[in-house]
């Protein structure tokens, strides 16, 4: 086992998942917008900080994806963020990507940038404390959409990223996130989200990736927020398996979820039944930002001293996505 394959099964394994708390400044100014807070380093971080002292971090949180910002800020107790965080037994992480811009030649779609002086800022995330990475590319379904030029690109970038930070004994998060934004079909969805993963690990393989230090992030198969033709959260885990069972190396050795702006109790709901089943080798789990903060958030910014019942309202959430990760979760319990 190598120590990359040893760190990525230490993230996902017994039902543990990851908290994508790696909200670029921009975005997390607009969650805290929504709910009426003021948008400073001091808040993000009490918001931040107060997840990863949470209970839920030792039983279902085995890793935390943290934005610059964060990964470079002093607790209140006077620790670092990653010393934090490895105090849970989770492993710390980092967003090294700088985000989706215009792609030239196809500008209706984005590729995503950050490659230039990767190396270094590896090397000095590495220094404080990180052991994995993500970096995610961007894809939207129109008739014409996405182009072969931006699935070849994002992929090209995902693969030579995942060398840099495997070169640097981190483990990368190759996310190829296809947004459910539009009025496409599931089976859209199905078809764009196995085409765009093949060529993904096409690259990866290229690039001398070793597959079993990777975790993939992909988004689960829906239909587009727009589409009259919804599908069942059976007929979602069934077309999700299967993709991802076509698609996928079998060396790689587990598969987190992102949420992509499915409600809390659907992407639980949807990873509950994945699980159920989940006829393949990898492990599948959850890697959410929104629907393992959302409601915490909420109930945070009614009052941002209530730590304690911030973290409560933390701790079920991520409970239930544990549940879920296992295949033990139901309406019942996430009712209690
Ligand atoms: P969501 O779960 O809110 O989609 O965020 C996951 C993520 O990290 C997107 O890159």
């Amino acid at each position: 086992m190598t120590e990359l394959n040893k760190i990525a099964l230490k993230i996902l394994s017994n039902g543990k998942g990851i908290l994508a708390a790696d909200e670029s400044n921009g975005t997390m100014t607009k969650r805290l917008d929504a709910v009426k807070i003021v948008s400073n380093s001091e808040n993000r971080l009490r918001f931040r900080e107060t997840l990863f002292t949470s209970d839920a971090m030792k039983d279902c949180i085995g890793g935390v994806i943290l934005f610059d910002e964060t990964i470079n800020q002093t607790s209140s107790v006077n620790k670092t963020i990653p010393e934090i965080i490895l105090s849970s037994g989770a492993v710390p992480g980092i967003k090294v990507d700088t985000g989706a811009k215009p792609l030239a030649s196809s500008s209706d779609e984005t590729v995503t940038e950050g490659l230039d002086g990767l190396r270094q800022r590896l090397t000095n995330y590495y220094e404080l404390g990180a052991r994995f990475t993500k970096w995610r590319g961007v894809y939207t379904i129109t008739k014409e959409y996405p182009s072969k030029l931006s699935i070849h690109s994002n992929a090209h970038a995902l693969a030579r990223y995942s060398a840099l930070a495997q070169e640097c004994g981190m483990v990368p998060i190759v996310e190829p996130e296809i947004l459910m934004n539009g009025d496409h079909s599931a089976d859209d969805c199905y078809n764009k989200t196995c085409e765009v993963i093949k060529k993904c690990f096409d690259e990866l393989i290229l690039h001398k990736i070793d597959l079993t230090g990777i975790i993939l992030k992909p988004n689960m198969i829906l239909a587009g927020s727009e589409s009259k033709s919804k599908i069942s959260s059976q007929e979602v885990s069934i077309k999700t398996v299967k993709c991802l069972k076509e698609s996928v190396p079998t060396e790689v050795p587990g598969i987190a979820f992102l949420s992509g702006g499915q409600s809390e109790i659907e992407s639980t709901e949807n990873l509950n039944l994945i699980n159920i089943n989940n006829n393949t080798n990898f492990i599948m789990t959850y890697s959410y930002g929104r629907a393992l903060q959302q409601s915490a958030l909420k109930f945070w910014s009614k009052d941002i001293r209530n730590i304690k019942g911030t973290q409560n309202v933390f701790n079920h959430r991520a409970n239930m996505c544990s549940l879920a990760a296992q295949g033990k979760w139901s309406k019942e319990l996430e009712n209690k």
